[in-house]
């Protein structure tokens, strides 16, 4: 198409499944991930919290409210009282017509765990596919490192905390705290790094990051509204992961603006888009 041509990078922009396919499935779920692995998307997004007794799930919201039958923060419940939750319902609620997703209980649409999230990605990569994921700490702030150190722990256990330096790491670890990145970066300096962003700050308007960040991770919103910060961030030599694209006209702005990444909840559209399907 014209914007393919008018595309100035020769790498095929990567297409992130935010949350899963999650136009589709509950987001979050294992429903989600295996559909958006079907869908042909070549990275996984999730965001991450710790439960009260100090494991990794997969969770949007400080509460689990919105997206299950239950009530309550997820630091306050313990990973058994999560496990007995529903995660997959609301979504059925929410749609008037029936769910594409497989709405059967059970490990589909129950709380996904970082460490389950992991075996899909190492299993997938095994099967051939060159999957990655892309993981946000929520919050870290308040859990004063214990995020980023179960999570260091965690990926070293799957032996993904220390890529080599000349293939593209299976993992990658965003957030909008630049102190949890740079704690990454301080301990596992591999693991690349997207620094997100909801606003430009005055003194990253030049296209510069943090220390401690690798890549820039503008909203659409920023993107939309200053679309030469995108040319800022390629001159100070990042690349650019944009979030959440979901309507065609922003992925056909990303495309003329030449960003490296697409993450968003409809990876199958986007691929069409980019004529990948
Ligand atoms: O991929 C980044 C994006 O997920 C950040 O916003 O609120 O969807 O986690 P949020
Ligand atoms: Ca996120």
């Amino acid at each position: 198409t014209q914007a393919r041509q008018q595309r100035p990078s020769q790498h095929p922009i990567q297409v992130i499944a935010h949350r899963g396919a999650s136009d589709d499935a509950p987001e979050h779920t294992l429903a989600a991930y295996r559909k958006a692995i079907e869908d042909g998307a070549d990275a996984l997004e999730c965001d991450v919290r710790l439960t009260a007794d100090g494991h990794l799930v997969c969770v949007h919201d400080r509460r689990v409210n919105r997206t299950s039958n239950g009530r309550g923060a997820v630091s306050a419940l313990e990973l058994n009282e999560l496990a007995a939750l529903d995660f997959g319902s609301w979504k059925d609620r929410e749609e008037a017509e029936a769910p594409d997703w497989d709405p059967v209980p059970g490990e589909l649409t129950s709380v996904l765990t970082l460490e389950r999230l992991l075996e899909l990605l190492v299993e997938t990569r095994a099967a051939g596919r060159p999957l990655q994921l892309a993981i946000e700490t929520k919050h870290p702030t308040r859990w004063a490192g214990q995020v980023e150190e179960r999570l260091l722990h965690l990926l070293k256990r799957f032996e993904l905390d220390a890529p080599p330096s000349d293939a593209p790491s299976p993992v990658r670890i965003m957030s909008f705290s630049a102190r949890s990145l740079h704690r990454i970066q301080d301990a596992a300096p591999q693991l690349p790094t997207v620094y997100l962003m909801q606003f430009v700050s005055p003194r990253l308007r030049d296209g510069r990051l943090p220390a401690g960040a690798r890549i820039a991770g503008p909203g659409m919103r920023i993107v939309r509204s200053h679309p030469g910060y995108i040319d800022r961030l390629h001159r100070a030599g990042h690349r650019a992961h944009v979030w959440t694209v979901n309507e065609p006209e922003d992925v056909e702005l990303c495309i003329r603006l030449g960003v490296e990444a697409i993450i968003t909840n409809r990876p199958k559209q986007v691929l069409a888009q980019l004529g990948r399907a």
